[in-house]
């Protein structure tokens, strides 16, 4: 038996929840966009990786973090008393190494997911979002959920300061579409998360905390105006953006168009614009492809939250 999941991209943060917020999101043109993990029976353990990013991984499969999800896998099936099997496993990696797309987040999620549903759901969804969240830590260097969590269960995802709940699925905004503009330049969240101040002043402590709150109340009355009227990240953005060349431009020319909102897809450099019009994604989604992309490797994708998360794709 063979079994296959894909695992969608995610904006992490969304701008007001830095480590906390975070949404998965699919191209309204079928693409898919985020990685597929094959896992079938096989004679020895066995990685291989394919798809338009694999010359970006690391040659040797015991550094690849999909490899490192069957060593904790495993693990954690030995410590249950449950017999391992030797499996072979395919990564199919669609996504861009770095991008603020929450690309390890497909990943690892795919490939636990897959390796899960290999065995027939022999863990709970908990145990194995804690198994993500563990995966992620160790790649980033700290604990956050803000990928993993909507890549794995799909929509609006709260993180919660409980590791009983972890997340909280939000009511998003499903009639909004999502423009993703990913340069094809890397920023790797470690240094991104190093550029941080270590202090933050009581300002911007109570900005934070009020711009989180009334969004979280605008999702539950689906008021789009609140959501987006007060978007501003004072955690992330105005320390990052130097290493988004071009951000705050198209971010400005964004909003002078009409686009309800726009920020730093995670850890950048992909920008996201929010939009509820289908003409103006498309027209934002035209000019980020002129105007923001720095090399080949870059592109747009209009999209839609996607509410599904990571899924069997066949079996
Ligand atoms: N919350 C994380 C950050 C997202 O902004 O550093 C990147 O994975």
């Amino acid at each position: 038996m063979s079994v296959s999941v894909f695992a969608p991209a995610s904006i992490g943060n969304v701008s007001v929840g830095f480590d906390v917020l975070g949404l998965a999101v699919q191209p309204v043109d079928g693409t898919l966009l985020g990685d597929v993990v094959t896992v079938e029976p096989a004679e020895q353990n066995a990685l291989a990786v394919v798809g338009a990013f694999a010359d970006k991984l690391p040659a040797e499969p015991s550094d690849n973090i999909v490899w490192q999800c069957l060593l904790l896998f495993n693990q954690a099936l030995e410590q249950a008393g449950k017999e391992v099997e030797a499996v072979k496993l395919t990564l199919d990696k669609k996504m861009p190494v770095g991008s603020g797309l929450g690309s390890s987040a497909c990943s690892v999620v795919a490939a636990l997911v897959a390796l899960n549903s290999f065995y027939d759901n022999y863990f709970s969804e908990d145990v194995v979002l804690k198994m993500t969240g563990q995966m992620e830590a160790k790649i980033s260097g700290s604990l956050h959920y803000d990928n993993v969590a909507p890549c794995y269960l799909g929509g609006l995802q709260l993180m919660i300061a409980d590791e009983n709940i972890i997340t909280r699925t939000l009511p998003g905004f499903d009639d909004c579409y999502y423009v993703m503009a990913y340069p094809g330049i890397t920023v790797s969240t470690k240094a991104a998360r190093e550029v941080l101040p270590t202090q933050y002043s009581k300002t911007d402590l109570i900005q934070y905390g009020q711009t989180l709150a009334g969004f979280v109340d605008a999702c539950y009355r689906q008021d789009k105006a609140q959501a987006f009227g007060q978007f501003d990240d004072v955690v992330a953005e105005p320390y990052r953006e130097n290493l988004l060349p071009g951000f705050a431009n198209a971010k400005q020319y964004l909003l002078n168009q009409g686009c309800l909102a726009a920020g730093i897809s995670g850890s950048g450099p992909t920008l996201f614009a929010v939009t509820d019009d289908k003409a103006l994604a498309e027209s934002a989604a035209i000019w980020l492809k002129e105007n923001y992309l720095q090399t080949d490797f870059g592109f747009v994708h209009v999209c839609k939250a996607d509410n599904q998360g990571a899924r069997c794709i066949s079996r």
